[in-house]
């Protein structure tokens, strides 16, 4: 049998197979954060698709962090009767399913949170324009509480797991990163003090769900910014991860105001530049070049990132973006590459990918990467489907 098909196991979780489907925003939800039957709809599907583990869409920890509307937040107890309902039909059809926490940090939407977006220091970012302020000390012991307190809450609601959102220039990569940590305090500087947030919002997660719940972590090898992550600073990342009990490391790369590193398939401009002022439309020109530099797609895209890492911990990997073909799929994890395959908009395109490809040995894989599914959810905040024309 393909190992494709073969159980794995994440700390105490085990999976039917190799497959994860990668966090994904859906804008489901009710503009309150409230679980819809669409959203429930949306998850049903996934887990009869035959999917092993599912990751819904990044659930932020505290009201400055959010970066979508339309999603549940993880920041009160109210919240907890939702994801029951989520938990209950993901487990209904035999998957799995880990809670992806996340605070956007200087990624944040000034208008969803209705103030101006924080950060470890005050780095303009060069896409939105948003220059953070600066967290002060409380904020960031706060922040780290947050974190702790929304993987008790996603455990009090069932979730098998818990994924921390290290990557995609988000808060804590902000943190990881020397390119948007400036500082001078035990916050900022060596490696070992801009690991101090994530080493922290990870024990502080420990102490509220127990030794044997599984953290797992998305993480940047690479965020394509001078003096930002590569892949040697994340082996000791994840390194020091491992020390701590991470229970798997999927592997990522790419910040905002770097293009669509993270996303990289078509660049659809006419999507694209809809809805934008004058502004914005000439600034997407200037740096349309960039743009479709940082879009450019190879199969497998972050997949030499991933080996670096796996090469370097025991604990299982999972490679993500642009994994596109049964072939290689196969061969990631017959190589020792990878554990598992993760992936987002295939599964948003074919939610039944994994039955299709178990049915026979062909390669059923329609999505071509279009990325009409990225700029209509993330930058047109539409709901999850697949937009391809
Ligand atoms: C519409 C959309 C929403 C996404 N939402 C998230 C998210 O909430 N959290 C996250 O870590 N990554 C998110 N991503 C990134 C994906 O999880 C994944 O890393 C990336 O799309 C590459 O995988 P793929 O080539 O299989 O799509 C999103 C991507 C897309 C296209």
């Amino acid at each position: 049998m393909s190992l494709l098909f073969q159980p794995g196991r994440i700390g105490n979780m085990e999976l039917k197979n190799r497959f994860v489907r990668s966090a994904t925003v859906e804008l489901l939800c009710t503009d309150e954060g409230h679980v819809t039957d669409e959203y429930l709809r949306a998850y049903e599907r996934l887990a009869k698709g035959g999917v092993a583990l599912i990751l819904p869409g990044n659930y932020v920890v505290n009201p400055l962090g959010h970066n979508y509307p339309k999603a549940p937040t993880v920041d009160n107890g109210e919240v907890i009767d939702d994801l029951r309902k989520v938990v209950s039909v993901v487990h209904e059809h035999g998957a799995k399913i880990v809670a992806q926490l996340n605070h956007a940090g200087r990624q944040a939407d000034p208008k969803l949170i209705d103030a101006k977006p924080v950060g470890p220091s005050p780095v303009r970012d060069k896409m939105s324009l948003v220059k953070p302020r600066q967290m002060t000390e409380k904020e960031i012991v706060k922040t780290i509480d947050d974190f702790g307190e929304g993987a008790r809450r996603v455990k009090e609601a069932g979730f098998d797991g818990v994924q921390i959102h290290g990557a995609h220039g988000y808060l804590i990569n902000q943190f990881l990163s020397a390119y948007t940590n400036r500082r001078k305090d035990e916050w900022g500087g060596s490696i070992e003090n801009r690991m101090r947030f994530l080493v922290e919002v990870f024990q502080a997660m420990r102490s509220r769900v127990g030794p044997d719940y599984p953290i797992l972590i998305k993480i940047n090898a690479e965020d394509f910014a001078k003096t930002g992550v590569h892949p040697e600073e994340c082996v000791v990342h994840c390194k020091k991860l491992e020390e701590l009990g991470i229970a798997a490391i999927e592997v990522s790369g790419g910040i905002a105001e770097k293009g669509l590193n993270t996303i990289k398939g078509d660049l659809p401009m006419d999507l694209f530049l809809e809805g934008r002022g004058p502004v914005e439309r000439l600034m997407v020109r200037l740096m349309r070049g960039s743009l479709e530099k940082s879009a450019a797609f190879e199969e497998g895209y972050f997949l030499s990132q991933a080996t670096t890492i796996k090469k370097n911990v025991k604990v299982p990997v999972l490679a993500v973006g642009g994994l596109r073909t049964r072939k290689m799929m196969e061969e990631v994890l017959e190589s020792g590459q990878a554990d598992f395959i993760s992936l987002c908009r295939p599964f948003i395109r074919q939610p039944n990918l994994v039955r299709l490809l178990e049915r026979d040995d062909g390669d059923p894989i329609s999505c071509t990467s279009c990325n009409r599914c990225s700029i209509e959810i993330l930058f047109h905040k539409k709901p999850m489907r697949c937009y391809k024309s």
